[in-house]
């Protein structure tokens, strides 16, 4: 049966705002989380974009460091990249940094998948850490409560790639990808998985992602070439955190600063 998909879009005026309404975002979704389950389940993005947002909600100096339920947080990762955890490529080292050196979280809080493995071992770790700690049976998926994904100008999200195998992917939580054109191994988790989640927000900005933004939201479906045309979680709801210079080619937000597009999956 066809689904509706609701693309709720906020724009903020630049990157630093855009940061600070995704520090707001993280917190109000792991505070709904633990009232509702006594624990907030998140995963996680690499690349650049995040990191502004990771110091944030590590920052004392800011309202989101005392407000985050530290103490119930679990938190994984969407992808990483196949390097060591010291490597600078690391998403784990980029978060380290940027954050979990700085907050109050056991390591037992804290699933990194293990770059530094051959990808598919790292893959198969992945997916029994998950399997133990969300207590899954048979083919069931973990449900997250918060997903943050970001976008690459080719349309990539997590790392589901452009024509890459992982895109087909159906009944794995996680798997080793490998990208031709980066010539390297990337472990994902795959889109059914992200898809499962409470909440899925991409964070996204700059002005060399509006083109792509408003392909993948607005133009036709395609997604062996958009791989960020498979998020489409089970809620009905997807939602974008924006700068100006990244929604610039979507139709104009509201007074609120928000915009809503709807798609028929
Ligand atoms: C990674 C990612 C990846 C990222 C996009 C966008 O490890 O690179 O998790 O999917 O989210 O490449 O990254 P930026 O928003 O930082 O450009």
């Amino acid at each position: 049966m066809p689904q509706e998909l609701k693309i709720v879009y906020y724009v903020e005026p630049d990157a630093a705002a855009l940061a600070r309404r995704a520090a707001q975002y993280f917190v109000e979704q792991a505070e709904r989380a633990v009232a509702a389950r006594g624990r907030a389940r998140i995963a996680i993005s690499g690349g650049p974009t995040p990191k502004a947002t990771f110091s944030l909600l590590a920052d004392p100096a800011q309202p989101w460091r005392t407000r985050m339920p530290w103490s119930q947080l679990d938190l994984w990762w969407v992808d990483e990249r196949c390097v060591p955890p010291d490597d600078p490529d690391s998403n784990y080292r980029m978060t380290r940094e940027a954050m979990l050196d700085l907050v109050p979280l056991q390591p037992e809080q804290i699933h990194r998948m293990e770059g530094e493995l051959e990808p598919e071992a790292a893959a198969t770790r992945y997916e029994s850490e998950l399997r133990h700690s969300f207590r899954l049976e048979g083919a069931e998926l973990p449900r997250f409560d918060v997903v943050q994904l970001g976008m690459g100008p080719d349309g990539h999200t997590a790392s589901l790639f452009p024509h890459t195998q992982a895109l087909s992917e159906l009944g794995r939580l996680a798997v080793a990808n490998h990208v031709e054109n980066k010539d390297a191994w990337r472990v994902t988790l795959t889109w059914p998985v992200i898809n499962r989640a409470s909440q899925v927000f991409f964070l996204i900005g700059g002005a060399d992602k509006a083109q792509i933004l408003n392909e993948v939201f607005t133009g036709p479906r395609h997604v062996e070439r958009l791989p960020s045309q498979l998020i489409s979680p089970v809620g009905g709801i997807l939602t974008l955190l924006l700068d100006r210079a990244a929604a610039s080619l979507l139709p104009a937000p509201d007074a609120q600063s928000c915009g809503v597009l709807e798609r028929i999956e």
